[in-house]
C-alpha cells in the first residue's frame, strides 16, 4: 500500500490536533526516501508564528531550516515552510502578465489587505505555493519533487483548503484567476495525483471525528488516499494468553492491568470501525517509546520493513484493506 501512496504527487496529512500528523508526515517522508523517492516535506507557516521561528517538523527530520526557501535535509529529502503570502505572490505572478506587475501588486497596501482579509485567500496562497513546487521540473523535464508531503496544521485547515476552490470560483469564475484555480482544482481532485491522509488515534472520539472529516472532505471531492491509525498499542497476547489473563482477573478481582486490556479492546474496535467506514485503506502505525527524531526514524524503519505474514495484527505497522 505504501507503494501506492508513493505514486501520488501530493499527500495532504490531516487530522485533529495532537493525533500525530507531524510525526506521521515526517516518518512517511523518511520511508518514501528510503524506497527511492525524492520528497519535498512541507508544512504551513501559521500567521501567528514568527517567520524564522523553530519548526517542529524540521526538528523531527533533523534540520533547523526555517523560512520560505527549500532546504535539502538529506539526499532525497527536502524541506520547505509554505507561507500564504509567498503563495499569493506566485499566484499573482502566474495570473498577471508580468512579474513586475505581480510584485507591484503585492506591494499595494490595499491589495495586501484584501488578500489577508479573506481566509479562503490565505489558504489559496498555501495551495498555490504547493502547486508551484509540484510543477517544478529538472532540466530533463522530470519532476523536481515527485512526491510532496504536506503537514497541515489542523482539521479546519484541510477543510478550508478543500472548500477553497469552490469558494474562489464562485467569486471569480472567469479570467486568469478562474483558470488558475481550475487548474489547481484538477490536480487537487485527481486521485492518481493527490490524496488526503487522515491521521487518527485508536479511541472512540478521535475515530468519530475522523469519519466526520472523511465525509466533509469527500463532499469537496478531495480524494482520500488512506486512513492512518497512529499510536496503535502493541498486543502482547496470543488468544490463549488473553483467555488465561481474563480467567485470572475473573478469579482475583479488578486489577490495574484491566485498563491496559480495555485500551487494547478499544483500539481493536477503533480499527474495525475505520476499516468498515473509511473509503480508503487503513495504515496502522504502532505506538513506540520514543520522541522527536528518534521516534520518526524508528517509525520510518517500521513502515519500510517487509510485512511478516504471521505477525499479530496489532504489533506493528500493517495495512487493512
Ligand atoms: N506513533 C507514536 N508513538 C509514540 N508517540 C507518538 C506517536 N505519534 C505521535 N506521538 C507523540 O504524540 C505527540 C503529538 O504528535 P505530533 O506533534 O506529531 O501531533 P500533531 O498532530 O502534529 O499535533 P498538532 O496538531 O499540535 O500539530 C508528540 O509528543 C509525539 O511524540
Ligand atoms: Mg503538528
Amino acid at each position: 500500500m505504501l507503494d501506492a501512496l508513493w505514486e501520488r504527487r501530493a499527500l495532504l496529512v490531516s487530522g485533529k490536533g495532537g493525533v500525530g500528523k507531524t510525526t506521521v508526515a515526517a516518518a512517511l517522508a523518511r520511508a518514501a526516501v528510503a524506497s527511492g523517492k525524492r520528497v519535498l516535506l512541507a508544512e504551513v507557516e501559521l500567521a501567528s508564528e514568527p517567520e524564522d521561528g523553530p519548526s517542529p517538523l524540521a526538528a523531527m527530520v533533523g534540520t533547523r531550516a526555517s523560512g520560505p526557501s527549500v532546504t535539502e535535509v538529506s539526499p532525497g529529502l527536502s524541506f520547505v515552510r509554505l507561507s500564504a503570502l509567498e503563495g499569493q505572490r506566485l499566484f499573482l505572478q502566474e495570473v498577471l502578465p508580468l512579474r513586475l506587475m505581480a510584485d507591484a501588486a503585492m506591494r499595494t497596501r490595499a491589495l495586501r489587505r484584501f488578500l489577508e482579509a479573506a481566509p479562503a485567500l490565505r489558504e489559496m496562497g498555501v495551495l498555490f505555493q504547493m502547486l508551484h513546487f509540484i510543477r517544478r521540473t529538472r532540466p530533463d523535464g522530470s519532476p523536481l519533487y515527485p512526491l510532496c508531503i504536506l503537514d497541515l496544521p489542523a482539521t479546519g485547515h484541510a477543510l478550508a483548503i478543500a472548500s477553497l476552490p469552490d469558494t474562489l470560483l464562485s467569486v471569480m469564475p472567469g479570467g486568469p484567476v478562474g483558470r488558475a484555480v481550475r487548474e489547481g482544482l484538477a490536480l487537487l481532485r485527481e486521485p492518481r495525483l493527490t490524496g488526503a491522509l487522515l491521521v487518527t488515534l485508536p479511541e472512540p472520539l478521535p475515530v468519530s471525528e475522523t469519519l466526520e472529516l472523511s465525509t466533509a472532505i469527500q463532499r469537496h471531492r478531495i480524494p482520500i488516499a488512506a486512513g492512518v491509525l497512529n499510536r496503535m498499542p502493541e498486543n502482547p497476547f496470543s488468544p490463549d494468553g488473553r483467555a488465561a489473563v481474563e480467567r485470572l482477573l475473573g478469579e482475583h478481582g479488578p486489577h490495574l492491568g484491566q485498563r491496559a486490556l480495555g485500551r487494547l479492546d478499544r483500539a481493536r474496535a477503533a480499527e474495525a470501525r475505520l476499516v468498515g467506514n473509511l473509503p480508503a485503506p487503513l495504515l496502522t502505525v504502532p505506538e513506540l517509546p520514543a520522541v522527536g527524531r528518534e521516534l520518526v526514524d524508528r517509525l520510518a524503519t517500521h513502515l519500510t520493513r517487509p510485512a511478516s505474514p504471521g505477525a499479530p495484527s496489532h504489533a506493528g505497522a500493517g495495512v487493512r484493506p
